[in-house]
């Protein structure tokens, strides 16, 4: 059996990319990171996946004329690092159908709110604006929608009533650095069964 090989697009600071590697290092995630790519030079991302001895690689999305040719290079740069299973820890483009069957059901993502409630670009800013007492963060696999795969995980944390966008964002954080490196870990031991819209956890 070939080692996993994870490869983690990011588009900014990275701290689900610190969670995962942490996991990796202790070995709950039973697999090595290929390569982390990110779409904007700047995403300090790229510092952290250095400093831990992790390939890298900047596509600029702004230096591409179109999507397909910045989405080519993307598919390009994962098969050649031999990805097995696609990361997206906060990256914030919205793939096409073109990436998606190039990795189909081996593209995992991670939202901070209980999906399919908040989906899109500013999650906390929306449940705020709506008034729900509970959010949360959702991993799913990544399918042709925006935010509308098959749900991995979730989980929950409360809406306070003196809550901004960066407090809950924090209180979700702390939650989402716990639940990615479990779900990528139970997609790698084989626990994981899509059936439809639902993902069953096998024992
Ligand atoms: C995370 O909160 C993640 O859930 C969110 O971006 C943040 C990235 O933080 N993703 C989305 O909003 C996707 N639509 P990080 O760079 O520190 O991991």
């Amino acid at each position: 059996m070939h080692e996993p090989i994870l490869g983690v697009l990011c588009s900014g600071r990275g701290t689900n990319l610190q969670s995962i590697i942490a996991a990796v290092e202790s070995g709950q995630i039973p697999a090595r990171i290929g390569i982390v790519i990110t779409d904007k030079p700047e995403a300090k991302a790229l510092e952290r996946a250095a400093a831990a001895g992790i390939p890298t690689c900047c596509i600029d999305r702004r230096a591409c004329a179109a999507k397909q040719e910045f989405e080519e290079k993307l598919v390009a740069e994962l098969k050649k690092a031999g990805v097995t299973l696609v990361i997206l820890a906060g990256f914030m483009r919205i793939l096409s159908p073109y990436f998606v069957r190039a990795f189909k059901e081996h593209i995992m993502n991670i939202h901070p709110s209980l999906l399919p409630a908040f989906g899109g670009a500013h999650a906390h800013r929306d449940v705020l604006a709506y008034g729900v007492k509970v959010s949360g963060c959702t991993i799913h696999f990544v399918d042709e929608g925006m935010d509308s795969g098959p749900i991995i995980l979730q989980d929950t944390v409360p809406v306070l009533d003196d809550d901004m966008e960066d407090t809950l964002a924090a209180r979700v954080l702390v939650k989402e650095h716990i639940l990615y490196p479990r779900a990528i870990e139970l997609y790698l031991n084989g626990q994981l069964e899509i059936q439809g819209r639902r993902v069953k956890i096998k024992n």
